[in-house]
């Protein structure tokens, strides 16, 4: 059977998302998928990056990294989104990627994907799960099929977040828990996607 095909496509200002993401991509590929690990481009005025220098210098560090495109979501079969939170909800440079797929929604072609969300707050009860609930809500608009972590693995029970990873960016970057989650949660929604592609090729 070909590959599952999976699309990490995250926005991050400071970097905390990025990690996650990164994390994500490296479950995925360690459950066989083909990766496309991609960030979405940044669109907020340079006099606000430049008054954050961590926004500055992420934005500098991440430069390398490819962009995401409508494609990567008609390609995957299986697409998980990182954002921070913001004010509970998703990044809205992540929201207008979204909102620019209508055409694709429109055709069928994001129907019948699997779907996951991580995200990041500063605080602990800073919006985690109502980010991850609001995407949600599209996924649901795209006839996805939403894979959550759960607690289906032990690493689960110290993370602490059924919802979709999640780490509280106000106490650092990412430790080890967040990141084995966050590969758990890659890993998941790749062997679900797998079976699923199996299941439709028989
Ligand atoms: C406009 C704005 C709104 C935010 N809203 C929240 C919030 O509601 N709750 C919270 O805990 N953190 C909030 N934050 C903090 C970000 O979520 C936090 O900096 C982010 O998760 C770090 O991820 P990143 O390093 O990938 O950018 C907000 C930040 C900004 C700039």
């Amino acid at each position: 059977m070909e590959p599952v095909n999976a699309a990490i496509v995250y926005y991050s200002a400071t970097g905390t998302v990025h990690a996650l993401a990164r994390a994500v991509a490296e479950g995925a590929e360690k459950a066989g998928a083909e990766v496309r690990l991609r960030r979405i481009a940044e669109t907020a005025p340079q006099a606000a990056i430049e008054a954050n220098p961590a926004w500055a210098q992420h934005l500098q560090e991440a430069a390398d990294m490819p962009v995401a495109a409508l494609d990567d979501l008609g390609w995957a079969d299986v697409v998980l989104f990182g954002t921070p939170t913001r004010f509970g909800n998703p990044a809205g440079q992540l929201k207008a990627f979204i909102d620019s797929a209508g055409p694709l929604w429109f055709s069928g072609a994001l129907a019948g994907k699997v779907y996951s969300a991580f995200t990041a707050s500063n605080t602990a009860h800073g919006g985690q799960e109502s980010t991850i609930l609001a995407l949600s809500n599209v996924f649901y608009h795209w006839g996805g099929i939403i894979v959550p972590p759960g607690y289906t693995d032990p690493v689960q029970f110290r993370s602490g977040n059924p919802y979709g990873t999640s780490h509280v960016a106000g106490d650092g970057p990412p430790g080890e828990v967040a990141v084995e989650a966050a590969r758990y949660q890659g890993r998941r929604a790749v062997e679900t996607a797998a079976a699923l592609k199996a299941g439709r090729a028989a």
